[in-house]
């Protein structure tokens, strides 16, 4: 079941996306129905848009709504549109809860302009949510003891469908990290310590410099 205010959000997105326009595609169900909303505009207006995916979900999704994928070689997005599980009142995000963060950080620092959208659900005053962190899975024991003594609660992401850890689709593990309450002045300060562990690919704490727009929608 899809929230209204997820749908409300993405319908306000749709309306910055121009002919011609090369666009960062996140990941989650919220990027989902903006790209669906998009293959609407793409067929009734013949519009062109072209799409780097950040997941194999949004890979598929944008394909199946008509977005020509590129790559980063070549392109450099002018507009990225992306979701995220938490976003406190100075508009840093938590993000990862597909597990995409990785590619959704990279795609993120690579465009011109940074949209996140959300249902109010995502909106707290302070970030306090456990912190997804992508481990090479030869380092993840070592990287585990350096998170702790960070002072997280770390626990190694399980899925379903599968035994076993979750595995990106960069083929990394995902451990979710628990810092307690983050302080806006602190997390600039984490997000650079936590990638400053060797084995570390990249964290999902988007800090407020990376994101220009937060887009909420109400149900
Ligand atoms: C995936 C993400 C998603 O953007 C985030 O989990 C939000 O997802 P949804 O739109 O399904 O609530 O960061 O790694």
């Amino acid at each position: 079941m899809v929230s209204n205010g997820k749908y409300n959000a993405a319908k306000l997105a749709l309306k910055l996306v121009k002919d011609g326009m090369v666009l960062g595609i996140g990941s989650g169900t919220t990027v989902e129905i903006f790209l669906n909303l998009l293959g609407e505009r793409i067929r009734e207006e013949g519009l062109v848009v072209y799409g780097i995916p950040t997941s194999y979900q949004s890979y598929y999704a944008a394909i199946r709504n008509g977005v020509k994928i590129i790559d980063l070689v070549e392109h450099e997005p002018e507009l990225c549109i992306d979701g995220a599980d938490q976003v406190d009142a100075k508009m840093n995000c938590i993000k990862g809860g597909g597990g995409a963060m990785t590619r959704e950080k990279i795609v993120a620092k690579a465009s011109k302009k940074v949209v996140i959208i959300v249902d109010e659900s995502k909106l707290v005053e302070r970030l306090s949510m456990p912190v997804p962190v992508e481990v090479l899975p030869f380092a993840y024991g070592y990287v585990e003891r350096k998170l702790k003594e960070m002072g997280a609660e770390v626990k190694l992401r399980h899925g379903s469908g599968k035994i076993g850890p979750v595995v990106t689709d960069n083929g990394n593990f995902v451990v979710d990290c628990d810092f307690g309450v983050l302080e806006d002045e602190d997390i600039g300060m984490i997000e650079e310590n936590i990638n400053s562990i060797s084995g570390v690919v990249e964290n999902g704490l988007f800090p407020k410099l990376i994101v220009d727009e937060i887009m909420v929608g109400k149900s």
